[in-house]
């Protein structure tokens, strides 16, 4: 199939401007790159927080802005030096934050490095649920740098290397801690202590928790639960909401000696942060393996992908279609996104990905 030379795409066309459905060129592949079609896109926290929050405009640097993270679809040209994929391939990816790389489009490019052949069992929507909220759980467990530093169980020694050492995760039933879940039992660590709204409970069990808490519990009563748990030294707190309560509380519940990994900017006192600094650390991914200090552990992780998506060791969320955690696809392809991000704003989306489809776009 060749490229067409202009497609849709969704844009704000000034810092927190409106968005748009925006005709742009499709680019062709460069070297060690490859063209995708995109049949379906995931929605992320961050694609509403570019366009309303300016610590996150900050992510962009040009405008009109195509936005987007999450994407699946089909290579449709390969650029020189590819060897590893061919035209037909389905596959997943994370973009970036640039017109060429974003993913609210209904093409684009990509290094071939950081895109992953994804099984025939999995569909493009379930598939677009995946990279962003895997490359943040993998970043923060095993990234040497902003993370906890954990060898990566797709590495050699790694696989269970972690037995009977406990993991803390505040929101459990986020979009991110679902694979924090499933990558710590990979991982071997126990027990897996979350936090999730009792309707959630089935589903975080489901993904690799061995106890959950109601997260609506006080902070001292999620402590006290934590402890009735384990009495061991809870070494690894990952915090995937790291809003001002959650962070203080999973710095409460962090033993010295530890690591919490947050998400968003530490609100932890710096008081308290200075007088723990030799005994309790703090990490903040950056949740996208396109960064050069995140590549290579996105390298390895996306050799070993598919495997992991056909032997269900990693699940995209809607596998488990027993349970209330559906991938919900948004009317009218890109322009369902607007309103989609308006949801995951207000708070209204509960252990589910929204997903659009650009080709469905009128
Ligand atoms: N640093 C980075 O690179 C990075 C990467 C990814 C995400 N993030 C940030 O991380 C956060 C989570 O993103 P996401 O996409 O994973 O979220 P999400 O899937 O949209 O999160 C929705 C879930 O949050 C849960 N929740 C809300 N408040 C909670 C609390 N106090 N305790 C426990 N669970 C709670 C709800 O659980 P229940 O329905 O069970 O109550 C709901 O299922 C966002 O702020 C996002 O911007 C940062």
């Amino acid at each position: 199939m060749s490229l067409p030379s202009t497609q849709q795409t969704l844009a704000i066309t000034t810092a927190q401007g409106a968005w748009e459905v925006y005709p742009y060129p499709v680019h062709e592949p460069q070297p060690d790159e490859v063209a995708i079609k995109i049949e379906a896109v995931g929605l992320n926290p961050v694609d509403w927080k570019v366009q309303a929050i300016r610590y996150f405009s900050n992510f962009v640097k040009e405008y009109p802005a195509i936005l987007g993270s999450d994407a699946a679809g089909v290579v449709v040209a390969v650029g020189e030096g590819v060897a590893d994929f061919a035209v037909g391939d389905r596959v997943l990816y994370q973009g970036y934050f640039t017109n060429r790389l974003s993913t609210f489009k209904q093409y684009s490019v990509f290094p071939s490095e950081l895109v992953a052949k994804i099984p025939d069992t999995i569909t493009f929507d379930q598939a677009a649920t995946v990279p962003l909220a895997l490359a943040t759980a993998a970043l923060g467990l095993y990234n040497a740098g902003n993370g906890v530093g954990l060898v990566a169980p797709w590495k050699e020694g790694g696989r269970g290397k972690y037995a009977g050492q406990p993991l803390v995760l505040l929101g459990g039933s986020t979009s991110v801690g679902q694979f924090v879940l499933q990558l710590a039992k990979i991982s071997g660590l126990s027990p897996i202590i979350a936090t999730a709204s009792p309707r959630n409970f089935d589903l975080v069990k489901a993904f690799g928790a061995t106890h959950v808490i109601d997260r609506k519990l006080s902070a001292s009563e999620i402590a006290a639960a934590v402890k009735d748990v384990t009495s061991d030294p809870v070494k690894i707190v990952y915090d995937a909401i790291s809003l001002e309560h959650t962070q203080l509380l999973a710095y409460s519940v962090l033993s010295l000696g530890g690591t919490l990994v947050l998400l968003l900017p530490s609100l932890i006192p710096e008081d308290r942060l200075i007088a723990d600094s030799d005994s309790k650390k703090v990490v903040i991914p950056f949740g996208n393996f396109y960064l050069e200090n995140n590549r290579e552990l996105g390298k390895s992780l996306y050799a070993v992908l598919r495997e992991l998506l056909e032997t269900g060791e990693i699940k995209a969320s809607p596998f488990l279609r027993a349970l209330p955690n559906p991938v919900e696809v948004l009317p009218e392809g890109l322009v369902g996104i607007v309103d989609g991000l308006a949801r995951l704003q207000a708070d209204k989306v509960s252990a589910r990905k929204l997903v659009a489809r650009p080709h469905e776009t009128k």
